[in-house]
């Protein structure tokens, strides 16, 4: 059995354990310099939700974690959406462009022809257009809208199922740029940082993942219910 992290554990113990934790601090705004301190303790102390961090953590190491309906219903949902933008703000000020940098500069110097450079590149700007109008339309419409039902005011039809019915996949397009890289590049005279791009993409392709995970599984079932409870009174 799974055996998930709990409060009462050490901060410094599952961060050696789990380094994927360090993106979350940075997201929720936790400190370095916490010591032998408990997560509960480095939470309080940093003015976040331990019961949130707890699932934040779980949810993205564990993908058979599930917090209890009271749990899910009790989530800071202020402190959940500010992360969420955290992640998108990070994934369009530094994972992306760091790919970008380096996707030029594989194509543009590799013995690529011309035109198969500039088709790689005009693929990665579409897919880069993307994702910033899918982390736009959340920013600027979803999230605006759940702080909205929290202050009782009434959307005509619009829902969260409906953000749900039409929430893109932000991830696939990584595949084939991976595809295109290790398959049907030029390999006489490969670029130096070639195996580096291909690996900053399964990062970025492992984040995007959780990221949607947690929208779909946390955000949403969490948003039904404020749905449900702030409409009712
Ligand atoms: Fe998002
Ligand atoms: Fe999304």
């Amino acid at each position: 059995m799974t055996s998930y992290i709990t409060s009462d554990k050490k901060l410094s113990t599952i961060v050696e354990e789990n380094y994927k934790i360090l993106r979350v601090l940075k997201r929720l705004g936790i400190k370095p310099g916490f010591g032998n301190k408990s997560i509960k303790d480095v939470c309080i102390s940093n003015i976040v939700s331990p019961e949130l961090f707890i699932i934040l953590v779980n949810m993205s190491l564990f993908r058979d974690f599930f917090p209890d309906v009271e749990s899910l219903k009790a989530l800071p949902t202020e402190q959940l959406i500010n992360y969420l933008k955290k992640t998108h703000s990070e994934f369009i000020l530094n994972d992306i462009p760091k790919v970008e940098i380096l996707i030029k500069e594989i194509a543009l110097k590799s013995d690529f022809q011309n035109s198969h450079s500039t088709i790689f590149i005009n693929f990665f700007e579409e897919y880069k257009s993307e994702l910033i109008s899918h982390f736009e339309y959340e920013d600027s419409i979803v999230f605006p809208y759940i702080s909205g039902v929290i202050d009782g005011k009434i959307y005509p039809g619009y829902s969260i199922e409906k953000f749900e019915e039409n929430h893109t996949n932000i991830e696939s397009k990584i595949s084939d740029l991976k595809n295109i890289l290790l398959k049907y590049f030029p390999s006489q005279n490969p670029h130096p940082a070639l195996y580096d791009l291909v690996e900053d993409l399964y990062i970025l392709q492992s984040e995007f993942e959780s990221h949607a995970y947690l929208e779909d599984n946390l955000l949403v079932p969490h948003v039904e219910f404020l749905e449900k409870s702030y409409r009712t009174l």
